[in-house]
């Protein structure tokens, strides 16, 4: 089928805005010099973009809505009564399935990874107010088997639970779609595919110029809809990704879902692995593993410590986006992808000059989670931090 037959429907906002930086490139000391009647136009000659897919409009937002305004779509085409997708506890992509469900006349179902946590938190807290049916599913008893076994026997314990669940719709009379984590499926990455054709026509209405688009590279369903999209549209940037955590999902088998998406799609590429560029802000001596070691912090790639573990770097990179453009990034993604984006100005592997995009998938959510709000209170609200804010008493 072509990609420009698949239905989809409007959940999510699509003509996300496409905006400039200045302020960002102006702290990198990356503003262009200009004289005349440019100089006084910071935007153009600043280089630096945002996509804001962080403004999907769906339950506060982020790059899932566009995955499924097709999945939801394929739901209600094929006759399925409840949406049922994976994801640890602060998902995001759950969060926004919840949200499609909702809208969608669906019955919302969320199976988390881990142990119901005492505190409710973030995104957790938006199902709740959402009324997602949560099940939690907790794998720490495989810790115990060897290293080599635990994988398997945490995700065949899962689709055991997943299993029983859907069990349990169906005999209510319900038929309940499975969405992967992530949203990671073919007709999901439609929407990443079909987001080029909109940036490059949003390029050509402000006559911006890009060389470079810069993405994060989680589950990888927007990354390789994207490269996808590129190939095919004949897009004038490259898409680089970066990977969200030292535990990056294997290259290999983001070429393979591309090849698929091609097949599927009828688009008429093959990608192959040296096609893909990913960065991970460490030196080619350093594996991923030694990359994600805190107790090594030169070694810390744009993947940070671990997922969804609070470090210090991604917080300043936060901090920098959001005292220069008021925008904010979350400490579990785009705050690593957004330190990617600046790692690779300030090394030169893009420039300014050239025009580069981040894409910004959203994830606000993830700043209020307990995790973040407790490691935040070190820098934000330590006792020195709090002497700088003052109080006025009558
Ligand atoms: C805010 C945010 N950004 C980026 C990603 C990564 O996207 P993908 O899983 O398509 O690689 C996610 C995934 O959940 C996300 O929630």
């Amino acid at each position: 089928m072509k990609i420009e037959d698949l239905k989809s429907i409007p959940i999510g906002y699509r003509n996300t805005p496409l905006e400039p930086m200045p302020r960002l490139a102006a702290a990198l000391g990356l503003m262009k010099e200009a004289a005349g009647a440019d100089a006084a136009d910071d935007a153009s000659r600043c280089g630096l973009y945002i996509k804001r897919d962080d403004l999907t409009g769906l339950a506060l937002g982020g790059n899932k809505a566009r995955k499924l305004n097709y999945i939801a779509s394929y739901a209600l085409e094929n006759g399925y009564t409840a949406l049922m997708t994976f994801g640890g506890v602060q998902t995001n992509h759950g969060r926004l399935t919840v949200a499609a469900a909702i809208r969608c006349g669906l019955k919302p179902i969320l199976v988390l990874k881990g142990q119901k946590p005492d505190y409710l938190s973030g995104n957790l807290l938006l199902d709740r107010l959402m009324g997602a049916d949560i099940y939690f599913v907790d794998t720490a008893a495989a810790d115990a088997l060897p290293a080599a076994e635990q994988a398997a026997a945490k995700q065949r314990y899962t689709d055991e639970c997943a299993a029983r669940i859907i069990a349990e719709y169906e005999a209510r009379g319900d038929r309940v779609l499975s969405v992967p984590v992530g949203g990671q499926t073919v007709i999901g990455s439609a929407g990443y595919i079909q987001a080029v054709p909109e940036i490059m026509a949003q390029m050509k209405a402000q006559n911006i110029r890009a060389k470079h688009l810069v993405v994060g590279y989680g589950s990888t369903g927007t990354f390789a809809g994207l490269w996808a999209g590129a190939k095919y549209y004949h897009a004038p940037f490259e898409v680089i990704g970066i990977p969200i955590e030292p535990d990056f999902r294997p290259v290999e088998e983001t070429v393979d879902f591309i090849n698929e998406l091609s097949e599927y799609f009828e688009m008429g590429f093959t990608c192959r692995k040296e096609d893909l560029h990913l960065e991970f802000g460490f030196d080619s001596a350093c594996t991923p593993a030694a990359a994600g070691s805190a107790a090594d912090p030169a070694h810390v790639g744009y993947g940070g410590v671990g997922y969804n573990e609070p470090d210090a770097v991604t917080e300043s990179c936060i901090e920098l986006l959001a005292r220069t453009e008021a925008i904010f990034a979350d400490p579990c993604y785009t705050g690593k992808v957004f330190h990617g984006y600046v790692g690779l100005l300030k090394r030169g592997v893009i420039r300014a000059e050239d025009g580069a995009i981040f894409l910004h998938t959203g994830g606000a959510p993830g700043l209020w989670t307990k995790e973040h709000l407790d490691h935040m209170q070190e820098g934000y609200w330590s006792d020195e931090a709090k002497d700088r804010v003052h109080t006025f008493k009558l």
